[in-house]
């Protein structure tokens, strides 16, 4: 997940990143429990899912999308890729606190480090191709930017700014630091259950791929925010702004993470990379959100903004079920991992007649398009009316 700018564009808006207001946590209302399972019951219920993202302040709507669905989150864990993987931990943790979650769902910190990629070796491959837009957790170190009230960036990957949490620092403590041992742990107790959802870079999961080599064939299948493909003549006509909505900074900032995770034989990948572009938050749909206030929706309402689309979410959405799906093909895929290439990090399709044959691609599912409005109806009902511990007991 992208949020803010940074980089190049930071320079320019910084004070429009600062914080702008304090958040209000707000009461929750009671549920309906009786209504509520009648309009969250889905034909997937009960799945089980582990959610691996770069969590933020207001990015805990993947999870609540899926705990609405009656989806059983196993845990979180904290990658690096738009801050270091502590920190997105922490933010983690932090947002189920906010609707008491975290009795009920543990989260493990990720690798600090990407698998090869370092801040420096970042910073040099840009000098070679030029910048992007977004750098995600390789932008500059700026510790007067950070004590703004933004997640860290190069430098130190364990500190941490506390000046970032809108939504409270974190009582609680995490579970772990070793997150891919304790996945390969979960989907080995539940051989065949357990969906892979991976919204930030791909290191845990290919670190998980690598420790055990029948992870992802035990896994039910692996669905992930980014994966762009043609997108070049976007990234080059319009704003700046236009190419960071068009570019891929989860796949770029572990490109060798992203072709271990997406090469390894899960049973089946989704890619949502351009259809994640599709819905976008507006200002008359945050305030429709905000009628109900809760610490989710006043988090949402004060910071999520209008000017990006709904990306982790939509990937979320887009594997509940499979009529919210409205169009989609697949191919074979690989990631480019030349560091000399301007495309390094970046995906490939291949069709079957013209695929490599010297490796061995997996077919992955590429959306094209989702059910909108549904997503928007879904987004809102997760955020007014959260699913709390007692609810998961119950399933
Ligand atoms: C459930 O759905 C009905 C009909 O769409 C709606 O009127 C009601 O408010 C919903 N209940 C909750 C708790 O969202
Ligand atoms: C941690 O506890 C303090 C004091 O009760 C509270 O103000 C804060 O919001 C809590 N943090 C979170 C993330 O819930
Ligand atoms: C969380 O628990 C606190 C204290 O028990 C309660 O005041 C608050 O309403 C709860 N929040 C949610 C979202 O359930
Ligand atoms: C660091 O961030 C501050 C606040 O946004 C900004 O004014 C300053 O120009 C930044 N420094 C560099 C070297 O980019
Ligand atoms: C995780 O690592 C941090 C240091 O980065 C340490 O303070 C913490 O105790 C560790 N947590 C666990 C559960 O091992
Ligand atoms: C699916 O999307 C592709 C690419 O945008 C388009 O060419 C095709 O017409 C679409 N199919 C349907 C049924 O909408």
């Amino acid at each position: 997940m992208k949020r803010a700018l940074s980089g190049v564009l930071a320079l320019a808006t910084a004070s429009l990143a600062a914080p702008s207001s304090v958040v209000r946590h707000g009461r929750t209302l009671p549920l309906d429990l009786a209504s509520r399972s009648l309009n969250s019951s889905s034909s997937t219920a009960g799945t089980k899912i582990i959610l691996d993202n770069d969590w933020s302040s207001a990015g805990f709507i993947p999870y609540l999308l899926a705990l609405n669905a009656g989806w059983d989150v196993l845990g979180l864990i904290g990658d690096t890729s738009n801050s270091w993987a502590l920190q997105t931990s922490l933010h983690g943790l932090a947002t189920l606190e906010v609707g008491n979650l975290s009795s009920c769902i543990p989260v493990y910190k990720g690798s600090d480090y990407p698998l090869i990629l370092t801040p420096e070796t970042f910073q040099t491959w840009e000098d070679l191709h030029g910048d992007l837009a977004w750098q995600g957790a390789f932008a500059a170190e700026n510790l007067t930017y950070e004590a703004l009230g933004n997640d860290p960036t190069s430098g130190d990957p364990e500190r941490v700014s506390r000046s970032a949490f809108f939504e409270g620092y974190p009582n609680g403590t995490l579970a772990g630091n070793h997150s891919a041992a304790w996945m390969v742990e979960q989907v080995r107790k539940y051989p065949g259950e357990v969906l892979i959802y991976s919204g930030g870079a791909l290191t845990n999961v290919a670190l998980a791929v690598k420790l055990d080599p029948e992870f992802a064939s035990l896994t039910k299948g692996l669905v992930i925010m980014g994966g762009y493909l043609d997108v070049t003549l976007l990234q080059t006509s319009g704003s700046t702004l236009q190419a960071d909505l068009n570019s891929d900074i989860n796949l770029k900032i572990d490109p060798e993470g992203a072709k271990a995770a997406l090469t390894a034989d899960f049973p089946k990948i989704t890619i949502v990379g351009n259809a994640a572009n599709q819905v976008f938050p507006t200002q008359e749909y945050l305030d429709e959100v905000y009628e109900v206030k809760n610490g989710y929706t006043s988090l949402f309402y004060e910071h999520y903004g209008t000017e990006f689309p709904f990306w982790d979410e939509t990937a979320m959405f887009s594997v509940l079920e499979p009529s919210n799906v409205l169009n989609s093909t697949s191919f074979y895929l690989d990631v480019d991992i030349a560091y000399n290439s301007p495309y390094y990090g970046n995906i490939i399709g291949y069709q079957e007649a013209l695929k490599p044959r010297a490796q061995s691609l997996q077919k992955v599912d590429f959306i094209y398009e989702i059910d909108g409005d549904k997503l928007k109806a879904q987004i809102k009902e997760s955020l007014q009316y959260p699913k709390t511990c007692a609810d998961l007991a119950s399933f």
